[in-house]
């Protein structure tokens, strides 16, 4: 039988009781100042995280409390400062087998079907046929499986369920975006092939969820590195691929986080490897901080809400979540069709401005139109007394 989950952490109120399976994130036996042992408790489900103290039977819990692992969990729920914290009364253990997955760990909003869907979309988009061959055996890929499952990182971004196929599809969009934006200096197959794979590495750089650990491999060579032989592997076993292909779709997975100070084996060298690093970058770093304004804001209680996070000590930086829009993956109802005017576009009087190509028939002035003739003799611009020659010279005087 399946145990699912009745109540979520994002809906738990201070003064409640609560009794439910939750996810052990992390785990420390700490001592008090008198010297008595505590356990300090991170426990997680899909929708957030609840930090739990346990002050007595601290050595039983720890029989029955394992990080990546589930437990029946009971105990009252507080307000401590500002946040919601569980004290840990009760504890069992949970057949790991009879849970369901994806209540415990967040997971991407879409499902895989639909990132699937989307994925498919672009790699059609790709022209060349030895770009698009090389995608298709990468993905398709026996030993690829796990692509479509793993978190896209360990804490900071997309580390969720799908997170690697939510973000690789983000970023692949985003590259299309580019790639056409700059048409045609960017090589936009190139581009949109490199951040398909960039991170395909990753399916060998983490252990599968709920641990999501670094592999051994991941922690001595890195997800670049796996990502660009794998696809020079896979590159073999297709009939005569171009080699110069290949070195530059290597070159972007190589270069893609852009200094060695981030992990990068060569900095970016082609532009199309300078507009991948800044999709992904950009990409991993809204997710990161959306997610994190996310779970800041709803762990708070309501009363105590400003809109302010605490410290990201990555970013280093507090964030604000902006009033009126919705929070980072939050459901929102569907967008006003494009055929529907917007009236926030159209130039109005009392926005003081006065676009005028924004008016209807306007039209770019021809520029032999409007130049004007040339003056036979042009009146010389500047006075060309003795005072204005002496102050210029003052003035560059200063300046030197
Ligand atoms: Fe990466
Ligand atoms: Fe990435």
């Amino acid at each position: 039988m399946v145990v699912k989950n009745k109540e979520f952490i994002r809906d738990l109120k201070p003064g409640q009781y609560f009794t439910g399976p939750l996810m052990v994130k992390s785990l420390r036996r700490l001592l008090t100042k008198k010297g008595a042992p505590y356990l300090s408790v991170e426990f997680v489900d899909r929708t957030g995280v609840l930090s739990a103290k346990a002050w007595d039977e601290v050595e039983a819990y720890l029989t029955v409390l394992a990080p990546g692992e589930a437990a029946l969990v009971g105990g009252p729920i507080d307000a401590y400062q500002g946040a919601k914290q569980l004290t840990v009364r009760s504890a069992s253990r949970l057949d790991q087998n009879s849970l369901d997955l994806s209540d415990f760990i967040p997971t991407a909003r879409q499902s895989a079907e639909e990132l699937l869907a989307s994925l498919n979309g672009v790699i059609q988009g790709i022209v060349d046929p030895d770009y698009h061959r090389l995608v298709i055996s990468v993905i398709n890929h026996p030993q690829c499986q796990a692509f479509g499952t793993l978190p896209g990182g360990k804490t900071f971004h997309h580390a969720y369920l799908r997170g690697l196929l939510e973000h690789s599809v983000s970023v692949a969009k985003l590259a299309l975006l580019i790639g056409q934006h700059y048409q045609p200096y960017l090589n936009q197959d190139l581009l949109v092939t490199g951040a398909i794979l960039h991170d395909v590495g990753k399916t060998w750089e983490f252990t599968a969820a709920p641990s999501s650990e670094y592999t051994t491999p991941g922690r001595l060579l890195g997800h670049l590195q796996m990502g660009a032989a794998f696809i020079g592997e896979v590159a073999k076993t297709l009939d005569n691929f171009p080699a110069d292909k290949l070195l530059l779709v290597q070159h972007l997975l190589v270069s893609h986080h852009g200094e060695a100070e981030y992990g990068a084996i060569q900095t970016p060298k082609l532009l199309e490897a300078l507009a991948l690093h800044q999709i992904d970058d950009l990409d991993g770093k809204l997710n990161g901080v959306g997610v994190f304004i996310r779970e800041e804001l709803e762990a708070q209680e309501p009363e105590a809400r400003t809109g302010w996070t605490s410290y990201h000590r990555l970013l280093k930086s507090y964030y604000l979540h902006t009033p009126g829009s919705p929070l980072w993956g939050e459901e929102v109802s569907p967008p006003v069709p494009a055929s529907e005017p917007n009236p926030g576009l159209a130039p109005s009087p009392a926005s003081g401005l006065n676009l005028k190509g924004l008016e209807p028939g306007f039209r770019p002035p021809d520029i032999n139109e409007t130049r004007p003739p040339k003056p036979n003799n042009p009146p010389n611009p500047r006075p060309s007394n003795e005072k204005f020659l002496l102050e210029e010279k003052r003035y560059h005087q200063k300046l030197f």
